[in-house]
């Protein structure tokens, strides 16, 4: 006599009885990648716009699909079959690389077709998802995904004042049509296959960094900071001389903090030049943009209140320019070994200046721009050796960072100091400015 029925049965298989949470994993799967390839992709808007509110924006918008991307990667490691690695699939990598667009477009036209195409099918493949999840057994995912569909509604909302305007009309049509080809990024809707003559524009003109950054409207300059109170807004002696009014060097750091801008335009070229870094690194690096675009914004919003028409203050190109010239694992070490490791003293001394003014709104921003560059560094320990080691950088770091700081030295005469004055000097801000504003003069 046998046993019943188990000669009929196909055999009992792990994949077949887990299959419904399998494909929703599969879902959650292609969600991360699109969010983090958003993050690799985006950021090359940062320095490409001239609007310093957008390049805000954008830099808020990385780092939120950055955390929406992390939390995917933490729920689909609960689910089986999520993988463990973080690698994005090519025919995703494909259609974000192509957003990136070639040289030469304008910047709006780019950002259009991440806003208008790419993210709200973003935000379509949300909504599917909520649509055909189980909202009991699935319920962390729900809870993940509804929020992520809050954000990507306000995200449109807040991109939308940039884009009115803009004439996008043909290259979002040519990247809907890659999209399409794969039935969205779900792959929830009717497959159109790309039309035989489809040219990946990408493919024809690899993209490059821009040789300078795009300050729109502003003034620029090579460099805010000096010597001279005629000719520079931020008079380096100034800074630590007992004898400057606070109120002066309150002035003078706003305009430094600003300058941060510097930052988030050359920070954010590491991302696309890191294409196969783990995501912990594009996390963090998201991170390490979104504060210094908080810090900028610090200078932006606080010098108008103080009486600066920022069409007066030049925008410093030196940094961006020369580090641009760098592979990117030299730039983060200038970044994080160099600028901001060494500029805790002297913003000590700032504070200390500034608290003499019981400016409650300025010591707070001062406190927290500290905070954030202790962790700035950290993330520079953290991952400058993988850098390194991804660019096949074999010396110790100490040595690599030395070397680095001479090669830097030798690209500043080269291509530092090459923006002239957009204002003659009676028009700009200077330090003898300043000290006007102050009411010290
Ligand atoms: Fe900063
Ligand atoms: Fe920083």
């Amino acid at each position: 006599m046998s046993t019943p029925s188990t000669s009929t049965r196909p055999a009992p298989s792990a994949a077949g009885r887990m299959a419904a949470v399998n494909e929703m994993t599969r879902l959650l799967r292609l969600l991360f990648e699109v969010e983090r390839d958003f993050v690799r992709s985006a950021a090359t808007l940062v320095y490409r716009v001239g609007e310093p509110e957008l390049k805000y924006l954008v830099c808020q918008h990385v780092w939120e699909s950055a955390g929406h991307a992390r939390f995917l990667r933490e729920r689909g490691r609960e689910l089986t079959s999520f993988g463990t690695t973080d690698t994005v699939r090519d025919p995703i990598r494909r259609i974000f690389s192509e957003a990136i667009g070639g040289g030469g477009a304008n910047p709006l036209v780019i950002v259009a077709g991440f806003y208008g195409v790419l993210k709200p099918a973003l935000l379509a493949a949300y909504r599917h998802y909520l649509k055909v999840t189980d909202p009991l057994a699935d319920w962390p995912s729900k809870k993940l995904v509804e929020e992520f569909i809050a954000d990507e509604e306000r995200h449109q909302r807040e991109i939308a004042p940039y884009l009115a305007g803009v004439e996008a009309r043909e290259w979002k049509l040519h990247l809907l049509q890659a999209l399409d080809d794969l039935g969205g990024w779900l792959g929830q809707e009717t497959r159109l296959p790309l039309a035989a003559g489809y040219v990946w524009q990408h493919e024809q003109t690899p993209y490059a960094h821009p040789a300078t950054c795009n300050r729109g409207k502003y003034p620029v300059c090579s460099s805010v900071f000096g010597f001279d109170p005629q000719e520079d807004p931020i008079v380096r002696p100034w800074l630590t001389d007992p004898k400057t009014d606070a109120r002066v060097i309150r002035l003078m750091v706003y305009v430094w903090l600003m300058m941060e801008m510097d930052a988030i335009d050359y920070l954010a070229t590491v991302f696309p030049d890191t294409p196969h870094a783990p995501f912990d690194l594009h996390y963090d690096l998201a991170r390490h943009l979104w504060d210094e675009s908080r810090h900028s914004q610090f200078g932006f919003r606080q010098l108008p209140k103080l009486g600066v028409d920022l069409m007066t203050v030049e925008h410093s190109l030196d940094l961006y320019n020369i580090l641009v010239q760098m592979p990117p694992h030299e730039r983060y070490a200038m970044m994080t070994m160099e600028f901001e490791a060494n500029s805790f003293p002297t913003k000590a001394t700032v504070m200390d200046r500034v608290r003499e003014l019981n400016d409650f709104e300025a010591d707070t921003l001062l406190a927290f721009d500290r905070n954030d560059e202790q962790n700035h560094v950290r993330y520079g320990h953290r991952w400058l050796p993988e850098m390194m080691a991804m660019f096949g950088e074999t010396r110790p770091t100490e040595e690599f960072v030395n070397a680095t700081r001479e090669k830097f030295n030798r690209l500043a005469g080269l291509y530092g100091g090459r923006t002239p004055h957009s204002l003659p000097r009676e028009q700009r801000l200077t330090g003898d400015r300043i000290r006007r504003l102050a009411g010290v003069a």
